[in-house]
């Protein structure tokens, strides 16, 4: 052996040793490369100095950090068996399912009742595609290839039989083929191997066998003009929003889980007020959804936290443009948005979304990413993930991110020992 391999042993012999942690079991939370890439990318300062303590620390399972439909997405096919995985292994200690509806009134784990023909493969399966509420048309020298394919076109046995892909689609398509591809470059087509599709049983069964007790947060997802309710098929008649509510509710009650693991979701103020009213006990926990996007819907939505507030929701969740402004000296810091301190002032606990969901900084100005438009104008390197994230933490004192790449924000986390939402604290 040559002394340099000795000299690595010896070294390696005395690094501290990573932990497996999480409910006792064999199970090792790994973040990977990502968060010492991002924080070597850091401005020299406090944070980086602070970050750069926790480099060998053991990682742990941490409820601060949420897996944004499931928190591998920004690899993994989104809402899959291996996103879900991911995410897990990745240290978020609360894991996402939007749930949207089949034909038969079966709940499965897909972002948009209507995505399936970006997200599945499912126009690649001639009997599925054909039930589609916009079956594939070519794109030719006029218009765009289309296609709308539903939850709700299909039945829950159909739906799992698709495959999960990353989100996209190729608008030049001529062929269903052709049409599977168009994911951004920094994304990866590396997983589309057929995701695992979930239903909402599925989902609650996988996250309850993960090691570490996690929580649960389902979005009832609000269903798109092209899907009108009362919905009515061959399998339901006049399916109202909100037994679609009560449904949700339904699945975790009928597997005993505890209530005070589950976060439910909603962008619908109705939902969230069905479930205060008529399950409190789902209700007291959920998550309240916001994006205004226009001056006037901002205003208004600020205007009328106090309503929410009064009503009983305890948890809003907007969106991080609406939590982050461009300001200090000649507006070249970023600062907590005047909608962020009103919304602390109404005394909410704030969940926010999402993060790592942008690709690389240096280019969101010029692709306008939603995300940092807020931001755009002084946000040009990725170290700067870290910082908004301290804006967020220790600024407007966030309980807990949504990511697309969990292990960026359990580090971060478990670095500045943050708890998350704590179950079963809320009346
Ligand atoms: C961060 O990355 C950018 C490239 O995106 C580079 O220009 C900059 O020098 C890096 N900063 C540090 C501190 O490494
Ligand atoms: C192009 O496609 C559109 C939509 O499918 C169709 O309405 C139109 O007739 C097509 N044009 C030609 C020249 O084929
Ligand atoms: C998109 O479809 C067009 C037409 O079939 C094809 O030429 C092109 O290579 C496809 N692009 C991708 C990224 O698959
Ligand atoms: C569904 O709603 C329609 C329109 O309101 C009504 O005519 C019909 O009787 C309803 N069907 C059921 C089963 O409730
Ligand atoms: C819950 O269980 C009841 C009784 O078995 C059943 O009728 C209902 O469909 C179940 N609901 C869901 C959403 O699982
Ligand atoms: C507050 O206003 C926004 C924007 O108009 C609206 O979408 C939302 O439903 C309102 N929320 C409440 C609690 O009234
Ligand atoms: C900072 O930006 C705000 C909003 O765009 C603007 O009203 C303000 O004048 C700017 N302040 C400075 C110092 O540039
Ligand atoms: C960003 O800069 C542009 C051009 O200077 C300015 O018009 C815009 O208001 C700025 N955006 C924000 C959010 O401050």
């Amino acid at each position: 052996m040559n002394s340099l391999v000795t000299l690595a042993l010896a070294a390696a012999a005395v690094a501290v040793p990573v932990q497996p942690r999480g409910g006792g079991d064999d199970y090792l939370v790994s973040l990977g490369p990502r968060p010492y890439y991002i924080i070597n990318n850091m401005t020299d300062g406090p944070l980086k100095t602070k970050l750069q303590s926790c480099e060998n620390l053991p990682q742990t399972i941490n409820k601060f950090s949420i897996g944004h439909r499931g928190g591998g997405t920004l690899q993994f096919p989104e809402e899959t068996k291996q996103d879900e995985d991911a995410g897990a292994r990745m240290g978020a200690g609360i894991l996402e399912c939007d749930v949207s509806f089949t034909a038969d009134r079966g709940l499965v784990c897909r972002h948009s009742l209507c995505d399936l023909h970006t997200t599945t493969d499912i126009l690649l399966r001639p009997e599925l595609a054909s039930k589609c509420t916009t079956p594939f048309t070519a794109a030719n020298d006029t218009a765009d290839a289309n296609a709308l394919c539903c939850t709700s076109d299909i039945t829950k046995a159909e739906f799992s039989t698709l495959c999960g892909k990353q989100d996209g689609f190729n608008a030049s398509a001529t062929t269903p083929e052709d049409y599977q591809h168009g994911t951004p470059d920094w994304r990866t087509e590396l997983y589309d191997t057929c995701g695992t599709v979930l239903t909402l049983d599925e989902y609650i069964d996988l996250v309850d066998s993960y090691p570490g007790h996690r929580d649960f947060t389902p979005e009832l997802k609000t269903p798109p003009a092209q899907v009108p309710m009362p919905f009515s098929s061959a399998y339901v008649q006049n399916y109202t929003q909100q037994e679609y509510a009560q449904d949700m509710v339904d699945a975790f009650r009928n597997k005993s889980i505890d209530l005070s693991r589950v976060w439910p979701q909603s962008f619908t103020y109705s939902d969230i007020v069905y479930w205060l009213n008529n399950d409190h006990e789902f209700g007291k926990q959920a998550v309240y959804l916001v994006e205004f996007d226009t001056p006037a819907d901002l205003l208004a939505g600020t205007n009328n936290l106090t309503v929410a507030k009064a009503a009983g929701v305890n948890i809003l969740s907007p969106a991080l443009p609406m939590l982050l402004s461009e300001g200090g000296p000649d507006n070249k810091t970023i600062v907590p948005s005047a909608y962020a301190h009103a919304a602390i002032a109404a005394g909410f606990d704030i969940i926010a979304w999402t993060f790592e969901r942008s690709g690389p900084l240096a280019t969101v100005k010029a692709r306008e990413e939603y995300y940092f438009n807020s931001i755009a104008n002084i946000t040009s390197y990725d170290g700067q993930y870290y910082e908004v994230l301290d804006v967020l933490v220790n600024q407007i004192g966030i309980i807990g991110l949504f990511s697309d790449w969990s292990a960026t924000v359990t580090y971060f986390a478990n670095c500045f020992g943050l708890k998350g939402p704590v179950g079963g604290s809320y009346t």
